[in-house]
């Protein structure tokens, strides 16, 4: 059989795509890659089959051995291991958010489009059983026109603390967790055109030195100082189809811990969680509980894997292409220049 011979960069939610690669039938993860060998050595030990190590990426690249990459470093170094494995002919697979900046990102799809390999954003959100059966639904036409929708991200103590990428420059709460709301509730309106975008964001959380989840890698005073990221984003979104979303973001807050996605169609409207359908049938009001057979925790991550797999392997156009990872990028960096100018921005 075939198998997709992949390599992984980054060891911290690389190891979650890696054992999801590994568990599919056609995919093989050959080599790792990370700046610290013990963090590899641990990964591997979880890995089916020996596994190549690497402390430089560029290296890794250029092994013909390795089909594809998988990239999961901090967000300001993706779009350069994704370029350097792109020019190599390596099909890619890129963590969220794409990048830290729309003109990196840009650059980025560009390069993967022109040389003719599968590109590929790695969205847990997005491949959530409960998310692929509401697009289902969606397209099937069943919530009629979904001309709004509302989508959010909370956490009452949640600032990444265990890596310093988050909290920089280029990290922050709405690239971190807002993406996969946005990206998620963007695909289930049926990817319409963004117009323009108001937001807020700040940090008032972090820079007290509070709100931090996990081992800090630093005393919690010095990541207050290094602080320089959002830890919440609210805002609105113009479609060009006349479509509205709302969307926040809150890696601290007084508030409970939610994920949610809420859609307002002409015929039925939804909310992710719990799954449920609202619906008038014969003049009366219905709510529709659904239960999605068979899923797990790891059925987003295998998704996710399969659908690369199934891109390289089988030619399947690829759903979740790096552009949309662009769009989405768009519409989170004019969020937050909103946010920094105090003016709507048009797109
Ligand atoms: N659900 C999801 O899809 C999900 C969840 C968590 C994190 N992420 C994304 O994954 C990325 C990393 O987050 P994390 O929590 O895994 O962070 P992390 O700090 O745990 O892991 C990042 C790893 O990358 C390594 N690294 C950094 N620079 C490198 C380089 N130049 N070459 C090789 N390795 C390098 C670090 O040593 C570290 O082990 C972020 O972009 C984040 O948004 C996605």
């Amino acid at each position: 059989m075939q198998k997709v011979r992949v390599g992984i960069v980054g060891m911290g939610i690389g190891r979650t795509n890696a054992k999801a690669i590994a568990r599919n039938p056609r995919g093989q993860v050959i080599a790792l890659c990370d700046l610290f060998e013990d963090r590899m050595a641990e990964l591997a030990k979880e890995l089916p089959e020996p596994v190549k190590f690497f402390t430089s990426y560029e290296k890794m690249c250029a092994d013909p051995k390795v089909d594809a990459i998988f990239i999961g470093t901090p967000n300001q170094y993706h779009v350069p291991v994704a370029l350097e494995a792109v020019r190599q002919g390596k099909h890619v697979l890129v963590t969220k958010p794409l990048s830290d900046s729309v003109q990196a990102a840009r650059q980025l799809v560009e390069a993967a489009e022109a040389a003719g390999v599968v590109n590929m954003m790695s969205l847990s959100t997005r491949f959530m059983p409960e998310v692929q059966y509401l697009g289902q639904r969606q397209r099937q036409g069943d919530f009629g026109e979904v001309y709004y929708a509302r989508a959010r991200s909370v956490r009452r103590v949640g600032i990444p603390a265990w890596s310093l990428g988050f909290i920089q420059k280029g990290g922050g709460a709405f690239r971190d967790m807002g993406v996969h709301v946005l990206d998620s509730v963007w695909w289930l309106l049926g990817m319409p055109q963004p117009v323009s975008v108001s937001g807020v964001a700040g940090a008032k959380f972090g820079p007290r030195g509070q709100g931090f989840w996990g081992k800090p890698t630093l005393p919690l005073a010095e990541l207050a100082q290094q602080y320089a990221a959002d830890d919440y984003a609210g805002g609105f979104i113009r479609f060009a189809n006349g479509g509205g979303l709302q969307v926040e973001s809150f890696w601290a807050s007084h508030q409970p811990e939610e994920l949610q996605i809420e859609l307002f169609g002409t015929e039925a409207g939804a909310c992710l969680k719990p799954l449920t359908l609202y619906q008038t049938v014969n003049g009366a009001q219905q709510d529709v509980t659904v239960n999605i057979p068979n899923n797990s925790k790891d059925a987003p991550w295998d998704n996710v894997a399969a659908h690369f797999i199934e891109c390289i392997l089988d030619n399947v156009p690829c759903a979740a292409p790096l552009r949309h990872g662009l769009i989405v990028q768009e519409m989170m960096e004019a969020l937050l220049t909103s946010a920094e100018t105090g003016h709507e921005v048009v797109l």
